[in-house]
């Protein structure tokens, strides 16, 4: 008769250990330290005028500094393009906006407030951000879509913002549609397509500040197109900051700024730059010497 329940006992210590490994993922993420919040000024909408005031920061790891005296300005309504050798600095520039870390030196300021003032939340619900690389949570894509505040957001707007990027195409051929779910961080999708959740994500949220890096890396040239006439309705009028590798789809923004080595060594629109026949001339004659795909 001891047979049986010895096993029976077996049992039980698996379900212990897998609790055990459970609760230490748990408890490692309620430990981590909350993000220091000390903003106090409240808006109910931001206008969207960036100035970069000699800002200078470095990776709390990192031994150099990752960007050094960034000046720049970009008004309300107007698009700064990032453009520059992989490393330089371009995604740092564009993730210290939603304050993902804290800049040491020097100033950003939104609408003449430094971003260290306002209210983290508030702050972050201003700006849209579609991220080099794409996070995605293991539910379903209507979620991945509409998260956050947006959760109550009606099927028709998630659809229409899924039509603008160019994503309901391949969103109405899965089983479920809009229920499938996406696997953890999204394996279930392939690059191209998690690219497109992620700028359908922005493109409801219609946020005043809107970040684009590299938001169509992944795409192919048609999907691209389509998508590119989607976003330039989404930026006009919007304050804008897009990087891409890719510069013909920066050509026409306001303001394009060359960052190199953690700084920006050139800064104007796409015709008075190549008239200065300086890094950004050579950048652009090396990409449209090669042959196009
Ligand atoms: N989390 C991090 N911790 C430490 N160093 C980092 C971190 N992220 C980036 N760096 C370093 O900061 C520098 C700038 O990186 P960043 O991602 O801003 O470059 P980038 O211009 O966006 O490059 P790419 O075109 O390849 O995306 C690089 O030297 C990189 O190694
Ligand atoms: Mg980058």
């Amino acid at each position: 008769m001891l047979g049986k329940p010895i096993r029976q006992l077996t049992d039980v210590n698996s379900i212990l250990q897998k609790g055990i490994a459970a609760s230490y993922s748990i408890f490692d993420f309620l430990d981590l330290q909350e993000e220091v919040d000390k903003g106090k000024t409240s808006v109910e909408s931001i206008k969207g005028n960036i100035e970069w005031h000699s800002m200078s920061f470095k990776y709390p790891n990192a031994e150099k500094q990752t960007l050094n005296k960034i000046t720049l300005s970009l008004p309300a309504g107007k698009t700064l393009a990032l453009v520059g050798r992989s490393g330089s600095g371009k995604s740092t520039i564009a993730n210290l906006i939603p304050r993902f870390y804290d800049i040491d030196d020097g100033l950003l300021s939104i609408d003449g407030i430094s971003i260290n003032d306002y209210k983290l939340t508030e702050l972050r619900s201003n700006i849209a951000l579609v991220n080099q690389q794409v996070v995605l949570f293991n539910g379903t894509i209507r979620d991945n879509i509409a998260y956050g505040y947006l959760q109550n957001t009606s099927d028709k707007e998630v659809i229409e913002a899924a039509k603008a990027a160019n994503a309901w195409d391949f969103i109405q051929e899965l089983d479920h549609g809009l229920d499938t779910m996406v696997g953890e961080n999204g394996v279930l999708l392939s690059g191209g397509q998690r690219q497109r959740i992620a700028i359908a994500r922005a493109i409801l949220k219609n946020a005043p500040i809107l970040i684009l890096d590299e938001a169509t890396s992944a795409l192919d040239t048609e999907s691209e197109r389509a998508i590119q006439t989607a976003l330039d309705g989404l930026m006009a009028n919007r304050t804008t900051i897009a990087i891409a590798h890719r510069l013909s789809t920066i050509e026409n923004a306001d303001i394009i700024a060359v960052v190199d080595h953690g700084e920006i060594i050139e800064q104007g629109s796409h015709s008075e730059l190549l008239a200065m026949n300086g890094a950004y001339a050579q950048l652009h004659n090396q990409q449209f010497s090669e042959t196009p795909v």
